[in-house]
């Protein structure tokens, strides 16, 4: 299996210009248990991959779609292991309850890279490497610009309703984001969490949730902190078709969101998502990168954050401060949907 890119890459060269195929046999397998297809950004993620680790590239990718199903997760694992992939790439559901697995992975000598979200192992040596999106970050870049944005137009110490439409319970994507704003919550003393409720990461949960939300509260909520961009669009639909308003006045709905899609993007111009927040789906090049350094016998960093940006519908605030580091804030206009790649 070693060397098996270098070996690739002249053979693609050679045959290309023989005008021959590229024989199966040499090609670098990757078995990737996906999470699902539950949102725009998973859809992106999963396109990354196929285009990042096709068979032109010297690749033979096996995408197993788990469909949020955790047990399906842990089979689709399993099967790589048994079909003797040569790499074993996992976007997490859930962040638990990956010992047993990874050990099996590891006695079967396949190293296995984590994506997108992070699992919680007694043992890091358990996978070789992780590549993905700092999640409670996100959740405080987003906290620190409400708080901002409230501070500007002068509701700073105004009682704030916000209610949470949380992800998949237990995915560290879900964790981060919520810890984000329980905290800034507990640090705001007029901040009041009305509810956290999951969303699934779904667009139809999200509607769902939020219909429900807005018959137990009635008028009293300010803000909707979707936890990603499909909840936004469902809790969307849901507060227009119960007759009120989203946008940036004091009298609207204030929608948050996470993901930063080109449709999320899209509503944040148009001031239905007031601030969306980035989860960075394309890392296949970085997953790549890595077993190309597996591949040449180099030891590969352990954790890479992807770089994530804000983006916001409003030019009130130019920056945030999280973590003790400046994030600038980008203003939506054209430009940047257009530039947007998913
Ligand atoms: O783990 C990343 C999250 O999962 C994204 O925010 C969401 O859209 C996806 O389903």
């Amino acid at each position: 299996m070693k060397k098996k890119l270098a070996v690739m890459a002249l053979a693609a060269a050679t045959l290309s210009m023989m005008a021959m195929p590229v024989y199966a046999d040499d090609l670098v397998t990757v078995g990737y248990a996906q999470v699902g297809h539950e949102s725009d950004w998973r859809t992106a993620n999963t396109q990354n991959y196929q285009d990042v680790f096709s068979e032109e590239n010297g690749y033979s990718l096996d995408l197993v779609d788990c469909d949020n199903d955790n047990a399906a997760q842990l089979e689709a694992v399993r099967t790589f292991i048994s079909k003797d992939m040569d790499y074993i790439v996992i976007a997490p559901i859930q962040s638990a309850g990956w010992d047993t697995v990874l050990q099996e992975a590891q006695d079967a000598g396949i190293p296995v890279i984590i994506v997108d979200r992070m699992v919680k192992v007694s043992d890091d040596s358990l996978y070789t490497a992780w590549v993905g999106s700092n999640f409670e970050l996100e959740g405080k870049k987003a906290a620190a610009w409400l708080k901002a944005y409230l501070e500007k137009t002068g509701r700073g110490d105004e009682e704030i309703n916000i209610v949470d439409i949380q992800g998949t319970i237990g995915a560290s994507a879900q964790i981060g984001r919520t810890k984000g704003l329980e905290d800034a919550c507990k640090e705001n003393k007029n901040w009041n969490l009305l509810a956290k409720e999951t969303g699934e990461f779904t667009q139809s949960k999200g509607q769902e949730v939020m219909e429900s939300l807005l018959k137990k509260h009635k008028d009293d909520i300010d803000v909707v902190y979707c936890e990603n961009d499909n909840e936004a669009f469902g809790a969307i639909d849901a507060i227009t078709a119960a007759g009120k308003t989203v946008g940036t006045g004091k009298d609207d709905i204030l929608v948050m969101s996470f993901d930063s899609t080109k449709t999320g993007l899209t509503d944040v111009k148009d001031g239905k998502i007031i601030l969306d927040t980035e989860c960075n789906p394309l890392h296949g090049p970085r997953v790549e990168e890595i077993i190309k350094a597996l591949e040449n016998g180099e030891t590969p960093e352990k954790q890479q954050y992807v770089d994530e940006e804000i983006f916001a519908a409003v030019k009130d605030v130019e920056s945030v401060n999280a973590d003790g580091k400046d994030y600038d804030v980008t203003v939506v206009n054209d430009k940047v949907i257009k530039g947007r790649a998913y």
